[in-house]
């Protein structure tokens, strides 16, 4: 992996994160990685293409690309470190706590001292941690890594092969799983991304700032919201698929109950993830023959709240999490191994975002405050209380 190129606008300093990696226009709803839009890179690359340029800046050749592709599987392979690892953790806890204290454990047992090969293990290691913790989860025994197989199509295989049973990758569902990853590999300095930056400020290790960030994506108001949606378009089709009573809750504040996969930090218009996979949802039921009555509901509810002008008024938009569930679900992933199918798609943007700043020798991370407290008084002793 080359040097990164460095980059400064020569603006002043505002306080905000300087990065060359990814431009978003949150009111023209534009996303860009490395000048590139986010249609074109999902429309047109691989997974590990978009990985490589968030990495180097730039779209790999053929032979730069199969070199990488080459590197990561030779990490992708059972061996015994990674087994280890992975039989430390009780299976009870949640998928993406596994995850991320496995991430913490490769620092100890699994690391090198050459940060390049680092980011090729951890790129190796999360779709083999996933799968693995699944197969753990419903009792089956793990699928050791394909090398045959691309990085998509071996993540598919070591999640629904069977030991023994011969098993063929679907192209529909590795190429929507490929589309997917790209959607979510980088978004600028999201709460997750923030968080790996500020962990790797302090020169912890990778393995930390990447155990931090899965622990952060893992809110509901953050990655979580993927799950969260379709567990919320599940209830509203107990309820009988009213979807204008759940818009009218959510506009009730006192309801406590929010429409998520609405809504977004910094998009106050569409999300452009979220028209891709809005298609693309379409297009993988339909081939797949998989009818599915929450995407009806989904889709349904998305007409409601966007001709509400409570929702108008507020922008609030779907976003990246409204319709990626239904296709997870159409994929046959367990509905809470959906935020971990985001940190697959995220790790690729975090290890970039993270050299990007230890290539730039950042500072450590001190967001400053406002103080609103006390103003300054004399102790009072305990008997005047
Ligand atoms: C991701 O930052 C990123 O880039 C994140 C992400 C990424 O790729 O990394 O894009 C991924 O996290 C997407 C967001 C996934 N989360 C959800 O879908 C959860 C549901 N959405 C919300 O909780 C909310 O919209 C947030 C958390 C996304 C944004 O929260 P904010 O900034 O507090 O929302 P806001 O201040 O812009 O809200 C403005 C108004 C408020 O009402 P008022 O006080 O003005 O009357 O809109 C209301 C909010 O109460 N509102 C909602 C709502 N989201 C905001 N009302 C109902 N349902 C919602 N989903």
């Amino acid at each position: 992996l080359t040097g990164y190129v460095t980059y400064d606008p020569g603006y002043k300093n505002t306080g905000a994160t300087k990065s060359a990696i990814t431009f978003l226009d949150g009111e023209e709803g534009i996303l860009r990685h490395c000048g590139y839009s986010i249609e074109e890179l999902a429309d047109q690359a691989s997974f590990l293409e978009v990985a490589y340029l968030l990495l180097h800046g730039e779209l790999p050749t053929k032979a730069q690309l199969d070199a990488f592709e080459e590197s990561i599987k030779k990490y992708s392979v059972a061996n015994a470190a990674l087994l280890k690892i992975a039989e430390a953790i009780p299976s009870s806890t949640h998928p993406m706590s596994e995850l991320s204290a496995l991430v913490g454990l490769m620092e100890g047992q699994y690391a090198s001292n050459e940060p390049a090969e680092n980011i090729l293990r951890l790129l190796a290691a999360l779709p083999i941690f996933a799968a693995w913790n699944y197969k753990k989860s419903i009792g089956e025994p793990i699928v050791a890594p394909d090398q045959s197989l691309d990085y998509c199509s071996n993540f598919l295989k070591m999640m629904f092969a069977k030991p023994g049973e011969a098993y063929q990758v679907d192209p529909i569902v590795s190429k929507a799983l490929n589309k997917l990853l790209i959607l979510h590999a980088d978004h600028e300095q999201n709460c997750s991304t923030s968080t790996v930056r500020l962990i790797g400020s302090s020169h912890a290790s990778i393995f930390s700032s990447i155990s931090g960030g899965i622990q952060a994506l893992f809110g509901p108001l953050h990655g979580g919201a993927n799950q969260a949606v379709i567990e919320m378009l599940e209830e509203i089709k107990q309820a009988g698929g009213d979807t204008q009573k759940f818009v009218e809750m959510a506009k009730d504040k006192n309801s406590g109950f929010r429409l998520m996969g609405f809504g977004h930090r910094v998009y106050k218009n569409f999300d452009p993830r979220a028209r891709i996979i809005k298609v693309a949802a379409d297009d993988v039921l339909t081939a797949l023959g998989v009818k599915d009555p929450v995407l009806t509901i989904a889709q349904e509810l998305e007409a409601a709240a966007l001709s509400d002008d409570y929702f108008v008024a507020r922008k609030l938009y779907p976003n990246v999490d409204f319709y990626s569930g239904i296709i997870y679900r159409a994929l046959h992933i367990p509905t809470n191994m959906f935020t971990i199918l985001f940190a697959i798609g995220r790790l690729p943007g975090w290890i970039a975002q993270h050299k990007e700043m230890m290539t730039n020798k950042e500072p450590i991370g001190r967001p400053r405050q406002i103080y609103v407290g006390a103003t300054p008084r004399a102790f009072v002793p305990m008997s005047q209380r």
